[in-house]
């Protein structure tokens, strides 16, 4: 699409170059059209002849004005030049989502089993400023617009019941495998065993659906984002520059791939570290490029991957397959509520990386009062003093005992 975007641009560059030349012809014309004028001056003729020069202007600054506002909803077409001056972004007094919300688009995963307890919670708080976005389940329902694994299935080629029919049972190799396992997920849910199987063609639904964003995000129902810090991060000058450059960026909490492929738990396996994924509850986030790069191995991943235990992990195995690494972004995007991180999880890596002054962008496992409390700390802090939340914010309030290291 942006291939596309490119030769627009070289187009547009050219009849940009094209139109002072055409101008300086008329130009050169008009004092013969005058002269003409005086002489046979008759009707649309002779009007066209007195006012053809302020007619060709009009026409000239309409189409400049409407290739202008028209770059909002397609800019590529204005892409090497961009919109806005990134350099102060990561300053508090940006509200940076405003500025991106029509860049965006989010697939939240949720299932039949939960949605009616969680989907309220997203969509009566952070939910509600974002523009585009899909919802994914196992099972359709159009109370929510949520759209369900068998239109998934059909919309990438694959057919949901041939599928289920020949996944093959999990085969875990050891023990210890099956307990970790055991006590990382409760293998008895049904609707946990089909979640797996929800993102790879969730971001391909993603594309179909809004197929022109800079970004695309996956989450879970109990995602809290803060979607200014999120911008902020987001229009930090080396992914904007990524995003000109056709760079690639896959990026989130990253952990290491576990039990699928043979990698061990340990996070090592045959003497080398095993690769990293993105975590789902804390959001994928994927460039234009990015999801480009995945979006033909779709089908092929989720059949190569079948046996995997978990969605995000399938994700990365097929950005390993493409060669391509994740940017490690775990101090920002929080795959925890916020009490277990300050209590629980800050002193293990990557947490306790993150300082109090940096910007928070999600927190994962929310329930519905954590929910309430994030949106209004936001509304707090981020509305009356323009200020992006950052780690120290919610410590004073969750755990007032907690010290950031120095
Ligand atoms: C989601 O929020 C919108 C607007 O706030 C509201 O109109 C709609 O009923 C909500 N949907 C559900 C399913 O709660
Ligand atoms: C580890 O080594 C064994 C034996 O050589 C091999 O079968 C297996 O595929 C390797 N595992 C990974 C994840 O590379």
């Amino acid at each position: 699409m942006h291939c596309n975007a490119t030769s627009g641009k070289r187009k547009s560059r050219h009849s940009k170059m094209k139109q002072p030349m055409n101008n300086s012809n008329f130009y050169g014309e008009k004092s013969k059209g005058r002269g003409r004028g005086l002489v046979d001056s008759s009707g649309v003729g002779a009007f066209w002849n007195k006012h053809y020069i302020f007619i060709v202007w009009i026409v000239f600054i309409l189409t400049i004005a409407i290739l202008w506002s028209l770059r909002h909803l397609y800019y590529g077409l204005f892409y090497s030049s961009p919109l806005e001056d990134n350099t102060k972004l990561l300053s508090d007094t940006d509200a940076a989502w405003n500025a991106l919300s029509n860049r965006v688009a989010f697939a939240m995963k949720t299932g039949a089993q939960v949605i009616e307890d969680r989907f309220p919670n997203p969509n009566s708080t952070w939910l509600q400023r974002v523009k585009h976005y899909i919802i994914v389940s196992d099972q359709a329902d159009s109370r929510y617009g949520a759209i369900g694994l068998k239109e998934l299935f059909e919309s990438v080629g694959l057919s949901l019941y041939t599928f289920l029919e020949n996944r093959q049972p999990l085969l875990l190799e050891s023990s210890s495998q099956r307990k970790t396992l055991e006590v990382t997920v409760d293998q008895a849910n049904v609707g946990w065993w089909q979640d797996r199987e929800k993102n790879l063609p969730g971001f391909h639904m993603l594309w179909k659906k809004f197929p022109y964003m800079d970004w695309y995000i996956m989450c879970d129902d109990d995602t809290f984002f803060f979607l200014d810090g999120l911008a902020a991060i987001l229009q930090h000058p080396i992914f904007e520059e990524a995003m000109r450059e056709e760079i690639p960026i896959y990026m989130g909490n990253q952990y290491n791939v576990a039990l699928c492929e043979g990698y061990d738990p340990s996070g090592v396996t045959n003497g080398s570290l095993n690769p990293w994924f993105a975590h789902g509850g804390s959001g994928i986030i994927l460039n234009y490029w990015a999801l480009e790069a995945l979006i033909d191995m779709i089908p092929w991943c989720m059949q190569r991957f079948q046996d995997c235990w978990a969605g995000d992990i399938k994700v990365g195995l097929c950005f390993q397959e493409l060669g391509l690494s994740i940017v490690p972004m775990g101090t920002h995007f929080i795959g925890v509520d916020p009490k277990s991180y300050f209590d629980t999880y800050y002193s293990q890596p990557p947490y306790k990386q993150s300082k109090g002054q940096d910007i928070v962008a999600s927190f994962h496992h929310c329930d519905d009062e954590e929910f309430a409390f994030l949106f209004a700390l936001e509304q707090q802090i981020a509305g009356k003093n323009k200020q992006l939340i950052r780690f120290k914010h919610i410590a004073e309030l969750v755990s007032p005992s907690f010290q950031f290291p120095q």
